[in-house]
C-alpha cells in the first residue's frame, strides 16, 4: 500500500479524537485533517471549521486537498447523504449511503426490517396518533418503551415504569412534537444487560469489532434521563465468545445479508446496540456510524493498524483485526445540565496532570486554555488488566481534572 495518505475524519466529538489518535499512529497516514474538530483533536489533526452538515463544503475540501480517505463519524452527514455524493465525484468514504443510513435514522425502518428477516428484537408497533398510541398502551404491559421515530441525538427513549410516564411521552412527542412532527414506536421492554457491537460492514462481509458497554443514564446507579453514553468500558465479561458468535450468527450478519438482497447495501459501521435477554442476544437499536462513547475505549485496544482495517472494508478486502486483552474504560465528564440545558465557557483545569489518555469530546481552545463547548466534554480513560484495575485507573485521573461546571458518574464499570 502506497504510505502518505491523507485523511479526513468528519465530526468533531471524543469518537473522532479517538479515531485521529489511532489513525495517528498507523505509518501510512501522513497527514489527517478533522472537520471541524475541537480542541483535544487539534493537538493531533488539522482541524477544518467546516460544519459537519456542509457537504458540499466537505466535498469542495476533500478534492482540493486530495484527500485519499474520508470517515464519517456522526449521524447528520449520513443522513444528509455525504457517501453519495463523496461517492459520485469519485471519493474514497467510509460510511453507509442514506438509503442504508436509514437504519439508524429510521426506527420504523430497522424494526420492519428485523420483522421481514426473523431477527431477534423487542414486540412493537408504531403510531401517529395520540388516543391510538394511548390505548395500545393501556391494554399493554408496563414498563413499555416509548421511542420517536427520528433522530434524536438519545433522548428520543423513554423506558416508562409507569402508565402516567407512558402518557406523558406521548404527549410530548406526539401532541407537543418535542423533536418535531413525527411517529413513535411503542415497544415490548426487554429486561437484561446490554451491550454494544460494532461491525465493520462491506455488503455482507463483516469485520467485527471487540464488544463494549456503555452507560446511558445521566447519573449514578442508571438514575435519570437517557443521554448519549456517560463511559463505557471494552471487553465486557458476561458477553463471552460464545454470544458474541451468537450475535454475529442471529443479528449482524443477517441484517447484512439482508441488505444486500434489498438492494441498500450496507458499508460502514453497524452497529448493534443488544440485549441479553433471557440468555439470547436481542437488538435494542442499530446506529450506522461509529458508537460514542463506545469508540473511545474499543480503538485504544486495536492492535492492528486502524487505516489499514478501515481501507480493507472500504475494498471488501479479507482483514481480521487484532486486540490487546487489557481492558480500557472511559468516564465521560459532562457540562452539569447535560442532556438538558448545560453551560459552556467553564476553563478546564488539570489536564497536564492526568497520567492516562483524555479523549475531547466538547472542548475548545482559546488563549492557551481548554473551555468546555460541549454536553459531553471529556473522556477520561484508565487501563487494567480487569475491569476493577482499569476502573481505578480511571478515576484516579478523573478526580485531578478541575472544573467547576463538569459533572461525571462515579460508577462507570460496576455491574
Ligand atoms: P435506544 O436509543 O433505542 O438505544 O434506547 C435507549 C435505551 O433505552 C437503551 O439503551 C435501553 O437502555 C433502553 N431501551 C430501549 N429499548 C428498550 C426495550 N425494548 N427494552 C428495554 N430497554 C430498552
Ligand atoms: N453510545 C451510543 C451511541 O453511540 O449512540
Amino acid at each position: 500500500m502506497k504510505m502518505s495518505k491523507k485523511v479526513l475524519v468528519i465530526g468533531g466529538g471524543g469518537r473522532c479524537h479517538a479515531m485521529v489518535d489511532s489513525l495517528s499512529r498507523s505509518p501510512h497516514v501522513s497527514k489527517i485533517f478533522c472537520a471541524p474538530g475541537n480542541g483535544g483533536i487539534s493537538a493531533q489533526a488539522e482541524c477544518v471549521p467546516i460544519p459537519v452538515s456542509d457537504i458540499d463544503g466537505l466535498l469542495e475540501f476533500a478534492k482540493s486537498e486530495g484527500i485519499d480517505l474520508t470517515i464519517v463519524g456522526p449521524e447528520a452527514s449520513l443522513a444528509l447523504g455525504i457517501v453519495d455524493t463523496f461517492r459520485k465525484a469519485g471519493l474514497k468514504i467510509f460510511g453507509p449511503t442514506k438509503a442504508a443510513a436509514k437504519i439508524e435514522s429510521s426506527k420504523e425502518y430497522a424494526k420492519d426490517l428485523m420483522a421481514r428477516h426473523g431477527v431477534p428484537t423487542a414486540a412493537y408497533r408504531t403510531f401517529d396518533n395520540f388516543d391510538e398510541a394511548l390505548a395500545y398502551v393501556k391494554a399493554g404491559p408496563i414498563p413499555v418503551v416509548i421511542k420517536y421515530d427520528g433522530l434524536a441525538a438519545g433522548k428520543g427513549v423513554v423506558v416508562a415504569l409507569t402508565l402516567k410516564e407512558a402518557e406523558d411521552a406521548l404527549k410530548d412527542m406526539l401532541l407537543n412534537e418535542a423533536f418535531g412532527k413525527g411517529r413513535v414506536v411503542i415497544e415490548e421492554f426487554l429486561d437484561g444487560p446490554e451491550f454494544s457491537f460494532m461491525c465493520l460492514v462491506n455488503g455482507r462481509k463483516l469485520y467485527p469489532l471487540a464488544i463494549a458497554r456503555d452507560h446511558k443514564r445521566a447519573y449514578n446507579h442508571d438514575m435519570g434521563p437517557n443521554t448519549g453514553g456517560m463511559g463505557a468500558f471494552s471487553p465486557v465479561p458476561f458477553v463471552t465468545e460464545e454470544i458474541k458468535n451468537r450475535a454475529l450468527e442471529t443479528i449482524l450478519q443477517p441484517v447484512a445479508d439482508a441488505m444486500v438482497d434489498e438492494g441498500v447495501p450496507f458499508t460502514g459501521v453497524l452497529y448493534g446496540g443488544l440485549i441479553l435477554h433471557k440468555g439470547e442476544p436481542k437488538v435494542i437499536e442499530f446506529n450506522a456510524r461509529f458508537g460514542d462513547p463506545e469508540t473511545e475505549v474499543v480503538l485504544p485496544r486495536l492492535k492492528s493498524d486502524l487505516y489499514e482495517l478501515i481501507d480493507a472494508a472500504v475494498e471488501g478486502k479479507e482483514f481480521n483485526p487484532e486486540w490487546r486483552p487489557e481492558t480500557v474504560l472511559g468516564v465521560v465528564m459532562a457540562a452539569k445540565g447535560y442532556p438538558g440545558k448545560y453551560e459552556k465557557g467553564h476553563v478546564i483545569h488539570g489536564l497536564d496532570k492526568v497520567s492516562n489518555k483524555v479523549y475531547h469530546m466538547g472542548t475548545s481552545i482559546r488563549d492557551g486554555k481548554t473551555l468546555s463547548v460541549g454536553g459531553r466534554v471529556l473522556m477520561v480513560l484508565g487501563e487494567g488488566n480487569d475491569l476493577a484495575e482499569a476502573q481505578k485507573s480511571a478515576y484516579t485521573d478523573v478526580i485531578k481534572i478541575d472544573c467547576d461546571g463538569l459533572f461525571n458518574r462515579n460508577d462507570i464499570g460496576n455491574l
